[in-house]
């Protein structure tokens, strides 16, 4: 597939009401779904779609940014501790995927979060969500096992650190 330089046409911005329509949409997508594993137990369920995104919008201690290519929403990253370590995660519509975007959005969250270490969690075959970690400078620090809900069973799961 072609790649066209991000550099200048992926940009964060804070979330807005009328994005949570287009995420939900984003995350209604099986294939998205198994590639990211650690999903919503029913992703077609909006009211706990909208539940989940209230809390994580009120929590003050979550930094979250809408991406945009081209000025569209394309998905969105953020970060929370509700772990007790600070944890990225991202995710895009598929029509925007394999364009560097993550990598993108991602190098440009990091100056927006500046906790170190920051850690995400991955399945340990997403291969794509791990070459934006790499490429952002993460380096695996663990391993474990966890229940997919996507994948109705338990999976390998990797640990990435940014120091
Ligand atoms: C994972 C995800 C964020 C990647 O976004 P993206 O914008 O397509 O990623 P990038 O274009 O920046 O590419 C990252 C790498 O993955 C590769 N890649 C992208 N799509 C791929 C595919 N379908 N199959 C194999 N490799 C792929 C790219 O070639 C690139 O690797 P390279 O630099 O070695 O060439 C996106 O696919 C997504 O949102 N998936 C669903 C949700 C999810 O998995 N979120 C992450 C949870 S941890």
């Amino acid at each position: 597939m072609a790649k066209t330089n991000p550099s200048l046409t992926t940009t964060l911005r804070s979330v807005a009401d009328e994005d949570l329509s287009i995420f939900f949409e984003h995350q209604l997508d099986p294939e998205a779904s198994w590639m990211a594993a650690f999903t919503a137990k029913d992703p077609t369920d909006r009211q706990s779609f909208d539940a989940h995104w209230q809390k994580v919008l009120a929590d003050k201690t979550i930094t979250i940014r809408t991406i945009l290519w081209h000025g569209e929403v394309a998905g969105s990253v953020l970060c929370h501790s509700w772990g007790g370590d600070p944890e990225v995660s991202y995710w895009l519509g598929k029509p925007y995927w394999g364009k560097g975007i993550a990598t993108q959005a991602l190098a440009l969250f990091l100056q927006v979060v500046g906790d170190r270490p920051l850690y995400a969690r991955v399945a340990k075959d997403n291969i794509p969500s791990i070459r934006v970690l790499e490429k952002n400078g993460f380096t695996l620090s663990g391993e474990g096992r966890w229940f997919s809900n996507a994948r109705g069973k338990e999976i390998s799961e990797l640990v990435w650190e940014l120091k």
